[in-house]
Order: structure tokens, then sequence, then C-alpha cells
């Protein structure tokens, strides 16, 4: 059947899979016949993901992606890989005066410095196909800023700034690089969010024509990355708002 999104004969590593968007995109994607290597600090959350997913073949890594040891584990024995969403993350609420290096660096040790170095191993041991697909996971809220949201702010516009660099580096091996930027999206992220009220949350929803978005409205953004439909796109970031900038 005639599908420029197929997903067949690829392998995609999910980091984040246990949960959410991630978890979303692995299930999604295995329909449309991607082999997932899913990765993720929650053991279970993976264990109850692998009989969700389509087909065979399927992998799991369970472990810390700020942990040295793991990302080279992974980059050992992960299978070579078409596609890699970068999607595992944390997020924070700090009023700029009570930022302290301790939070700074929890945020910055997932949402920045752990997709980097696990690139950095897969790519160093040649885990990354020719042609092969690099998504970020960045926020909407690297641009419009919420009062207390500066750390995680921060993190996410470094994840689009080091996802051009990519881009450019790889390009001439054909691999791509691009970033989803999504505003409000209902996942288990939410509950981390804990200055925003459920009365807040309603007022938010309110001021977005779409209402707030679903791990499957991010999942098929990363499909269309992962698919061979976005070959000639790289260095881009994908906003997603459900109408709320317009
Ligand atoms: N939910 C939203 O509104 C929203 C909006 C924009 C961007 N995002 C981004 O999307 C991504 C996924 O968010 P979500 O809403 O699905 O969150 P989620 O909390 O549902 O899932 C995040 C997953 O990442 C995993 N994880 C966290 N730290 C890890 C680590 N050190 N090692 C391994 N795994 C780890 C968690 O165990 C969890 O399964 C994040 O990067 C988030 O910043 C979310």
């Amino acid at each position: 059947m005639y599908n420029p999104y197929s997903l067949e004969g690829k392998t995609i590593l999910i980091t984040g899979a246990a949960s959410g968007i991630g978890k979303a995109t692995s299930i999604e994607s295995s329909k449309l016949g991607a082999k997932i290597v899913a990765v993720d600090l929650n053991g279970e959350g993976l264990e109850k993901l692998m009989p969700q997913l389509e087909g065979d073949g399927h992998l799991q890594f369970t472990g810390n992606l700020c942990d040295e040891e793991f990302l080279k584990n992974l980059g050992e024995e992960s299978p070579a890989l078409d596609g890699v969403f970068l999607c595992a993350g944390v997020s924070d609420t700090t009023p700029v005066k009570f930022i302290t290096e301790e939070k700074l660096k929890r945020v910055f040790d997932v949402n920045l410095t752990a997709p980097i170095l696990m690139l950095k191993q897969l790519l160093v041991k040649k885990k990354i196909n020719k042609g092969g697909s690099l998504v970020w996971m960045s926020s909407y809220g690297a641009e419009k800023v919420e009062p207390g949201l500066g750390i995680y702010a921060a993190s996410k516009s470094a994840v689009n700034g080091i996802m051009r660099a990519y881009a450019k580096e790889l390009v001439s091996r054909k691999i791509r690089s691009n970033s989803i930027m999504p505003m409000m999206i209902r996942t288990e992220l939410l509950s981390t969010l804990n200055s925003i009220s459920d009365k807040d949350l309603e007022k938010q929803e309110a001021m977005y024509p779409l209402g707030f978005g679903s791990p499957l409205d991010v999942a098929y953004a990363a499909i269309y990355l992962f698919s061979d439909a976005s070959r000639w796109i790289t260095g881009t970031q994908i906003r997603m708002d459900g109408g709320s900038n317009l």
C-alpha cells in the first residue's frame, strides 16, 4: 500500500520510551513498521510498553542516561539505527532568584548533556546509518518563557542550538537533525509543574483554540521526521502550539 510515511525496515532508538510522548511515538512507529530500541530509567514502564509494540525484534535498555557507563554499554549494544528520538526530559519550576547550581545541573544533565553524550557514543561506534534522522525534543517554552520555567527554557534553547550543529556536521553523511517544539501536551510531565493548579491549567487550555496537545500529536511529527517523506529537511525546528500563538 502507498505510504510515504512508512517506517518499514527502519530501526529507531527512542529515549523516554516508558511514558508520555516517547511511549506514544514508540507504539505508533512500531505500527508503521519500525523496530524500536526503547530506552528509559523506568524499567517497569518499559516492561509495560513492550507488549504494546507491533511486530517483533524490539529491544529495551533500562538505565540512567546521565550515567556514563550506561551510555557506553548502549553504544556497544545498540543495533545500527535509522532514527534517534532524544525525547527523555525533565522539567523544573524555579523562579530565577531561587535558581541553584544543583537545580541547573539536574535539568541540563538530562535535557542537554545526556543526548549529546549518547549521540557521541552512537556516532563513534558507527551506529547511525547513512540517511538517518535525529529528532531532538525541544519545547515552545524555549521561546515563550513562562515565569518559573527559566532553567527548563534555557535547556531547551540549548537543544535547538546543538541540533543545528549536528545538522551542519552530519549532512555530508545524509544524516538529518531537527527538533520539535510543542507547547502544552497532556503527559505525566505536567504533574511535575507543581506551581500550576488544575484551575490554572483550565485557564491555560482556554487559550489554545485547538486545545492542549496529546502525545500522539507529537508522535506523528516525529514519525514524519523519521520517514523518508522528510528527506530534504534538516536543521529545522517544528513548532506545535494548537493555535495558541495566532
Ligand atoms: N508534556 C509537555 O507539555 C511537553 C511540552 C514540550 C516539550 N516536552 C518534552 O517532551 C519530552 C517528553 O516529555 P513527556 O511529557 O512525555 O514526559 P514524561 O515525564 O511523561 O516522560 C519522560 C520520560 O523520560 C524518562 N527519563 C527522565 N530522565 C531520565 C534519565 N535520566 N534517563 C532515562 N530516562 C529518563 C522518564 O522516566 C520518563 O519515562 C521531554 O523532553 C519534555 O521536556 C514536553
